[in-house]
């Protein structure tokens, strides 16, 4: 039997951990061969540790046999100790009248702590996944509250917008979802997001050719991707949860065991390529392999997406002016 491998997941009590948990201890994020230790954080709140211990007793419940251990705390130095995968999902969600400069902030203390905290207790390889939102800003505070960890482990997750991309594509297109290769999408895991299927394939044809429909490009896939979440939200009344959770196992997954030549798009700290400054966390077309990213380099960008992707850009530079005064 392998040694297990820690998992730290935050706002484990909320919508997503409750799709997410079950699906990591049941082996589908790491392999069904490897065993887990879930580390799991919530607020102190008497509401929040009740909630927790719930799902815990669900988890127990469905016995796992690769579910090796189990800690349900409020304190991140405890859920982040000696982990080697964290996956930030607690977030504080905007309230009423909230302005998007004070949801910036609010979630900026969490992230902060959050990332001084894995600074000091977790893994020197951990790797960082954030969900919670806004995920790509608050990945980058995290890392930069992370001296003493590699900056390149800390990733955002754009993996839902990748997979949505991937479907709407797949219908306009007539083809399967999983005959499809090259798809990006570039920056912020927000509206602005760019999802670019110029280089997407199906069984070797270009899609680009294929559909050849720049209108539908424009005026329904671009929009149809990026605002998707609100969508769900109008049609369920709630977020979407079952789909980030498996977003969030297919990032990891593919992070950990590899993407088998596959492009998938996680948000990483820019390297400075496609006139990316240095450091923001941007969403980007990798492939991974034993344990490590790396960038798909040297795909051409068109005056169309070079506006995309500085218009995303520019949404991310203003997120990190409005919290750089914390770092
Ligand atoms: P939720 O509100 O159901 O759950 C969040 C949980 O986090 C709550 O249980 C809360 O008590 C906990 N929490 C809040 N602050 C915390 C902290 N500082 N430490 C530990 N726990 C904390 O929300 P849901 O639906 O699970 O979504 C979580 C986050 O994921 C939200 O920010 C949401 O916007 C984001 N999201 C991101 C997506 C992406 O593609 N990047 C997709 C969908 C959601």
């Amino acid at each position: 039997m392998k040694a297990p491998i820690r998992v730290a997941v935050t706002g484990a009590a909320g919508q997503i951990g409750y799709s997410l948990l079950f699906r990591i201890a049941s082996g589908e994020m790491l392999g069904k061969d490897q065993p887990v230790i879930l580390q799991l954080l919530e607020l102190p709140m008497e509401k929040a540790q009740a909630a927790l211990k719930g799902v815990m007793m669900e988890l127990d419940d469905c016995a796992f046999p690769l579910l090796a251990g189990m800690v349900g705390t409020d304190d991140a130095e405890v859920a982040f100790k000696d982990a080697d995968i964290a996956l930030l999902v607690g977030a504080r969600p905007r309230g009423p009248g909230m302005e998007r400069k004070d949801l910036l902030l609010e979630n900026a203390k969490i992230f902060t702590a959050q990332g001084a905290a894995l600074n000091k207790v977790a893994s020197r390889d951990v790797k960082v996944l954030v969900v919670g939102n806004p995920a790509n800003t608050n990945a980058y505070i995290a890392m930069k509250s992370a001296p003493d960890l590699p900056a390149k482990n800390f990733t955002a997750m754009l993996r839902l917008d990748h997979n949505r991309a991937l479907s709407q594509l797949a219908a306009k297109a007539g083809v399967a979802v999983g005959d499809i290769e090259k798809l990006v999408v570039w920056g912020n895991h927000s509206p602005t997001m760019y999802p670019d299927y110029r280089f997407a394939t199906a069984n070797g044809e270009s899609l680009k050719d294929k559909v050849n429909d720049a209108a539908w490009n424009a005026d329904t896939f671009i929009p149809t991707v990026g605002k998707r979440g609100a969508a769900i939200i109008e049609a369920r009344g709630l977020s979407s949860a079952a789909s980030a959770a498996n977003a969030a196992i297919d990032h990891i997954h593919d992070w950990v065991l590899g993407s088998n030549g596959k492009w998938v798009t996680m948000g990483v700290p820019s390297d400075g390529s496609y006139g990316i400054p240095e450091g923001v966390i941007y969403g980007v077309p990798v492939t991974t392999k034993n344990g490590e990213y790396t960038r798909v380099e040297g795909l051409e960008i068109d005056d169309f997406s070079r506006a995309a992707m500085d218009k995303t850009l520019a949404e991310l530079e203003e997120e990190r002016a409005g919290v750089a005064h914390l770092l």
